[in-house]
């Protein structure tokens, strides 16, 4: 049995009142006994602490969107995994489309800040997904082989035991365009293998795979109803109490 995630990505988004605002709603509704769920939200680096002094004691825990694989030290602008787990991090969100996009991070780069994550006390939150071109190319399952081939180098069974992957369709993220419940279900059943091959299958089996791209009310239970889904990484509609709840919602519902 996997324990269902569902994680929210606020990415650039909210300021310290609307962050905090939303943290207290989100640990005044999910108490600290929800145990079909696990969740947690990932505000931007400047109010980790205040979003995390609002989540207290709720159901709800912090992870950052980012970190450093450096150890502290003379790195100007980075955020080390030290300085996280110390405001009370649980979670870091590594290898995001957008990180590899915009911010040029390679597989090599993101295997180094998972070892450095993991060393410092942080779970990993690793996303993998493939491009529209890629797609239609045909090429998904190469581009998830490599990626994860790539991004978990010198990760042990043990290590892998405290990473969550996330699929996260390139062409899905923000766009509206949800991959199909079958589209998620295969792929996601693609990197279970590919995880089952390459590490204790125990281990494997255990792991618990998110879906991440245009998530909604609408849509996550379906998406949390396949055997391969085992939650989800949500943007945009993390972002209001009114879109988040419901989808924390479907996945208690879900019936795994
Ligand atoms: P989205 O983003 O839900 O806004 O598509 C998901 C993500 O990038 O994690």
């Amino acid at each position: 049995m996997r324990r269902l995630f569902v994680a929210g990505n606020w990415k650039m988004n909210l300021l310290q009142t609307s962050a905090t605002g939303l943290a207290a709603q989100l640990a005044a509704a999910i108490s600290a006994e929800i145990p079909a769920v696990e969740v947690a939200v990932c505000p931007p680096f400047p109010y980790l602490a205040a979003v995390g002094a609002a989540l207290a004691g709720s159901g709800v825990s912090l992870g950052a969107q980012n970190a450093s694989q450096e150890k502290p030290g003379a790195f100007t602008g980075e955020v080390a995994v030290e300085m996280l787990a110390d405001i009370g991090c649980r979670w870091v969100i590594l290898g995001h489309s957008e990180r590899r996009q915009f911010y040029g991070e390679t597989d090599e780069l993101v295997s180094r800040k998972a070892l450095a994550a993991l060393a410092g006390g942080l779970d990993v939150i690793l996303c993998v997904g493939e491009s529209l071109s890629q797609r239609q190319a045909g090429q998904t399952e190469t581009v998830l082989d490599a990626q994860l081939l790539g991004s978990l180098r010198g990760l042990t069974d043990a290590a892998l035991r405290r990473v969550v992957i996330a699929y996260e369709p390139v062409w899905a993220i923000g766009t509206g365009v949800t991959a199909t419940t079958e589209q998620a279900e295969s792929a996601q059943k693609h990197l279970r293998n590919w995880l089952e091959k390459h590490y204790n299958p125990s281990v494997a089996q255990a792991m618990r795979i998110l879906y991440g791209g245009s998530v909604k009310a609408q849509n996550a239970a379906a998406l949390l109803a396949q055997p391969n889904v085992d939650g989800a990484l949500v943007g945009g509609a993390s972002l209001k109490i009114e879109d988040f709840l419901p989808i924390v919602q479907a996945a208690q519902m879900a019936k795994k």
